[in-house]
């Protein structure tokens, strides 16, 4: 898509974080390090650098969200930034403002950075295209589309424990279908050189083309986990699903929930993640999620240094295009 180009300036450096798709292994890179660079702040006394100092940030929430928002939020103030939080709930979007009259309104109170969820898939594009020259757009979920920073603060964790991708073997269970997140992590895995990466799905929650996007396809979990390093479980996303594609939530869990059994075909030293939220006993038993593969909490606190690291790499750039020092 070349729209995702938008995101660079012709140095390659970032204005705007909407999709992994146009991006490429230097810049994917480069986010990891810099964001591996800002996880010693949090065991600071005072957990604030001032990159941000003097600049507003809006979070522009028109979805639920537990962790991202939250995680962006801390970022923000970590980096020192102004926070403008807007509940759409109570915005004058459900009076029938347009997205566009709303961007209009929130540029004239000068913010610099606008951080959006959305249930439109190209929304965050929407906002890019349209926004002022020097505003920068962050893409936190935008309908089936793509979930950027998720997918680069999962792939911080998987470089954190496993070190090297092009020895890996990752697989991504559940409703790939649906999942704007499994369609941002296949773009990073496979741009960051993974050695395989999987699929596994039933045939209801797969995409059509599911193939091109470079993946091998599995329909049995206990096929699908052998030999696996990285598990990543999705939760049904049943608030995206139009008519019965599952049986029911108990046959789901028996053929494709990971259980300690099931994972067991995995290496013995496979990690878990989960971008939550995560359903117990529906894709993931109870005692997986808690037990000693798991790394789905380390997800969340990661998630805070990579926000800020896409953050920082954004206002560097228009720093430098602004004329000022960074
Ligand atoms: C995901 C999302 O919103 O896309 N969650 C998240 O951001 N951590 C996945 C989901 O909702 O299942």
């Amino acid at each position: 898509m070349p729209a995702d180009n938008i995101q660079l300036d012709e140095n390659g450096k970032l204005l705007h974080f909407l999709s992994i798709e146009g991006l490429n292994q230097t810049i994917l890179t480069e986010i990891l390090d810099t964001a591996e660079s800002f996880t010693s702040i949090a065991d600071r006394q005072v957990k604030k650098v001032p990159i941000l100092r003097g600049k507003t940030v809006a979070n522009l929430f028109f979805e639920p969200s537990t962790r991202t928002r939250s995680t962006f939020e801390l970022a923000e103030q970590r980096l020192s930034a102004d926070i403008l939080s807007l509940n759409v709930d109570t915005s004058a979007t459900t009076k029938g403002e347009s997205l566009l009259d709303t961007l209009r309104n929130l540029e004239a109170m000068q913010i610099d950075m606008f951080v959006i969820r959305h249930q439109d898939s190209g929304s965050a594009h929407f906002f890019a295209q349209h926004v002022r020259p020097g505003v920068s757009v962050l893409n936190a979920g935008d309908g089936q589309h793509a979930h950027p920073t998720q997918a680069m603060l999962d792939m911080f964790t998987i470089r954190h424990f496993k070190k090297d991708f092009s020895q890996l073997r990752v697989a991504i269970v559940g409703d790939i279908l649906h999942s704007r997140v499994a369609r941002s992590q296949i773009h990073a895995l496979n741009i960051l050189n993974t050695a395989e990466v999987r699929v596994v799905a039933p045939r209801t929650l797969l995409p059509v083309d599911t193939e091109s996007l470079g993946v091998h396809v599995y329909n049995n979990l206990e096929k699908g986990l052998k030999d696996i390093d990285v598990v990543i479980m999705l939760r049904l996303q049943k608030e995206r699903m139009r008519g019965a594609l599952l049986p029911s939530e108990k046959e789901y869990f028996r053929l494709y929930g990971l259980s300690q059994e099931k994972l067991k075909n995995a290496h013995p030293d496979a990690i878990v993640m989960h971008p939550g939220p995560a359903n117990r006993g529906v894709e993931i038993e109870s005692s997986v999620m808690d037990g000693n593969q798991s790394v789905i909490l380390n997800q969340v606190t990661f998630g805070i240094s990579v926000r800020m690291a896409v953050m920082s790499m954004i206002v560097g750039q228009s720093r430098q295009q602004s004329g000022e020092e960074s």
